[in-house]
This record gives C-alpha cells, sequence and structure tokens, in this order.
C-alpha cells in the first residue's frame, strides 16, 4: 500500500539516497534544504501555509519516493491562489510500478482537504528539462495526464506547466 509520511527524523536519510534522473528532477538534498529555507521565511511572515511540504512516499515500509508541495497565494499563475507541486520521484529502481500515480491520488486528496486551512482551486506542476540531452519526460507527462491534469500553455523557463482543476 502506498502512503505519504511527512518528511521526519526516522525517514530523511532513506529520501535522500533515492535516486532519479536530474535532468527531471532536482535531488533530494536540494528540495529539503529548499524546504527547511522556505520554513523559516513562513513563520517570519507569519503564513505557515506557504512553508513547503516534504512528503517520503512508501510502498509499505519502504520510502520509494518523495513529493514537495506548498500553497501559494501570489497569483503567479492569474488563475488565484493554488498548490504547487515542485518535486515528484520515484527512485528509479521502482518506477513503472504505479506508485508515483498513487501517491498523486493522495496528494490531491490532500490539498482537497485544505491543509492548514488553506485551499485552492488548482493544483500547478511543471516538467521538462533545461538538457537537450535529458531523459524522456514521456513518463512524465503521462502520469500527471492520466490524473487529469491539463497544459495551460505556460512555461517555466523549459518546462511545461500543467493544472487539475481540484473543485469541479
Ligand atoms: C514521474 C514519475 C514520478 C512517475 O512515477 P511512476 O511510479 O514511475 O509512475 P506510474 O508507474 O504510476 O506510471 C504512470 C504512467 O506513466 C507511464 N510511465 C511511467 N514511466 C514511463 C516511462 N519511462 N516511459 C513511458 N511511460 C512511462 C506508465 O506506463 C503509466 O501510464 P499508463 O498507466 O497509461 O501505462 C517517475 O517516472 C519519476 O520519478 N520521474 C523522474 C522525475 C520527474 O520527472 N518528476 C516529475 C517532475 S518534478
Amino acid at each position: 500500500m502506498i502512503t505519504l509520511q511527512p518528511i521526519s527524523e526516522e525517514n530523511y536519510e532513506k529520501v535522500l539516497k533515492l535516486r532519479a534522473s536530474e535532468d527531471l528532477v532536482s535531488p533530494n538534498w536540494h528540495s529539503l534544504a529548499e524546504a527547511y529555507v522556505s520554513l523559516k521565511r513562513a513563520v517570519d511572515k507569519n503564513k505557515m501555509c506557504s512553508a513547503y511540504m516534504p512528503f517520503a512516499i512508501l510502498c509499505n515500509e519502504d520510502v520509494v519516493g518523495f513529493a514537495m508541495l506548498n500553497f501559494d497565494d501570489s497569483n503567479y499563475f492569474g488563475s488565484g491562489d493554488f498548490f504547487w507541486l515542485s518535486r515528484l520521484m520515484v527512485d528509479e529502481k521502482h518506477q513503472r510500478k504505479g506508485y508515483g500515480t498513487s501517491a498523486m491520488k493522495l496528494i490531491i486528496d490532500f490539498v482537497k482537504s485544505k491543509p492548514n486551512g488553506c485551499g485552492a482551486k488548482y493544483l500547478y506542476t511543471s516538467y521538462g528539462s533545461n538538457n537537450p540531452e535529458a531523459s524522456s519526460i514521456e513518463g512524465t507527462a503521462k502520469t500527471y495526464a492520466n490524473l487529469g491534469f491539463v497544459k495551460t500553455g505556460q512555461m517555466l523557463g523549459e518546462e511545461e506547466v500543467v493544472r487539475l482543476e481540484l473543485h469541479k
């Protein structure tokens, strides 16, 4: 069974050992450092929703992936407040077993539940690579499209922006 676990003393070292193409996703050490920095910013601004929420993805007892998201009230994409999925990765050894899709369903339920009282119409994410030699984005694109994410036509650098409408 796939579950999400907030990053903790028990799981962070296992998360740091996970590997996926760095053409497609930042290494987990970088994401955890970003989460740490964002926490201070959120406390300073008294906006806890805006802090990154990093999660280990578990298959039964095994840590198999990592995801990170936050709430953003900057109207960055022109559609009001939104949730932003900044990372999703499943370790190379465990890809194509349905874990990424199952984890995403839990993430979607989580944001629909208005964590810390924060709600939004859309969950946004992006995928792609600045490296023309990069690994294929086919699996990433398919994972999001299967879940109902649609392209917005916007780009973040070389990355295609997609979003899911949460409350239809
Ligand atoms: C994207 C990612 C999280 C998907 O996780 P996963 O556990 O492998 O995905 P699933 O097994 O749930 O597969 C989801 C769909 O993608 C397809 N897929 C997955 N990997 C694929 C690949 N390499 N090539 C083609 N299709 C692929 C699956 O066949 C499935 O589609 P289907 O049900 O229509 O057959 C994982 O591939 C990954 O970590 N990629 C690198 C990092 C990345 O790109 N992250 C997202 C941007 S930050």
